[in-house]
Formats: structure tokens, sequence, C-alpha cells
């Protein structure tokens, strides 16, 4: 049965780190570029539906982290005594990472989708540079992680 938990919880994590990341890193690399040639009032609103879209969605990703690292902080590991170190850097990255997220929803995010709707695109273009900035980092963040959590197991610390 536990073990069956812990199956469950692990799923839930990394599905949660490819949907969160991965999302990040296609918005970044792939819609960024494509978007830049187009004038800024349909840029901005393209952008306005995309992150309206995302956001929500990272929101119960980042839920679903901490229940399930959290959770197999103590089935797998018993609690946080004589935690292997990979998990401490997982853990304060991931909680890194999430601030920035919620920085971004309520300071950039909302000042953005003001500026959006009231058709004030020099304001919303600046604020979507700081997105973008933010972003950026939670995507370098974001992999550095991945490659800790992935490959924290054989360090031997
Ligand atoms: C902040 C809360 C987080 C906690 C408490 C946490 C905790 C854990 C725990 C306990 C494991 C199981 C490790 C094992 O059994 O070997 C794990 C696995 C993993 N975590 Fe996290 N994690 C968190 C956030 C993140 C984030 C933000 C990412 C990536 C962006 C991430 C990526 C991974 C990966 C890739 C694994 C897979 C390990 C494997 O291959 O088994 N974690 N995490």
């Amino acid at each position: 049965m536990t073990s069956f938990a812990i199956l469950l919880l692990l799923a839930m994590h990394l599905l949660a780190v490819v949907f969160w990341v991965g999302g990040m890193a296609f918005a970044y690399t792939m819609l960024r570029p494509a978007a830049v040639g187009l004038e800024p009032p349909a840029r901005l609103p393209l952008w306005r539906r995309v992150f309206a879209r995302f956001l929500p969605w990272v929101g119960v990703s980042i839920v679903a982290l901490l229940v399930s690292g959290f959770g197999m902080i103590f089935l797998v590991f018993g609690g946080f005594k004589g935690l292997p170190l990979f998990i401490h850097i997982m853990t304060g990255l991931g909680l890194l990472m999430m601030l920035l997220y919620l920085h971004l929803v309520f300071a950039p995010w909302k000042r953005f989708r003001e500026a959006v709707d009231r058709n004030a695109f020099p304001e919303a273009a600046k604020r979507l540079n700081q997105i973008r900035i933010i972003v950026g980092i939670n995507l370098m963040l974001g992999v550095i992680t991945i490659v800790v959590g992935g490959t924290g197991r054989y360090w031997g610390l």
C-alpha cells in the first residue's frame, strides 16, 4: 500500500514538473521568438490570453509538487531527519521558484493584464518584459532542479 502511494506521489511530482518547466520552455524558446514579429496590439493580447490559461495551471502544479514532494519526504525518508543533500537542494530551489511565481502573479502579471485591458500597450510591453525575465530565471532554476532531483540519488551524499 505504502509503495503504491509512493508511486502515485512520484508520478504526480514528475507530471507537475514536466508541465511547469516544459510550459515555460515552450513559451520562452518557441512562442516568444514566433510572436516577436507581431504588432503590439496583436502580440500583447496574445500573451495575455496565453498566461491567463497557463498561470492557473502552474498554481495547480505547485500544489501537486508540494503535496507529492513533502508526502515522499515522509513516506520514503521517514521525515526531515537525515535527508540526502539533493532533497534539501531540490526543496530550496523549488520553494524559490514558487516565490518567484507568486511575485509574478501578484505584481507584473496583474499590472500587465490591467495595462492590456486599457490598451496601454507601452506599459504592457514593460510589464511583459518583467514577466519574461522572471520566467527566464524560473526556467533556469527548473532545469537545474530537474537535474538535481533526477541525479541526486546517485551522488552518495
Ligand atoms: C519544493 C518542494 C519539493 C520537494 C519537497 C521535493 C521532494 C522530492 C522528493 C522527496 C523526491 C523523491 C526522491 C527519491 O525518492 O529519490 C523528489 C523527486 C524528484 N523531484 Fe522534487 N521536490 C520538490 C520540488 C521539485 C521541483 C520544483 C522540481 C523540478 C523543477 C523537482 C524535480 C524532481 C525530480 C526530477 C525528481 C525525480 C527523482 C527520481 O528520478 O526518482 N522537485 N522530489
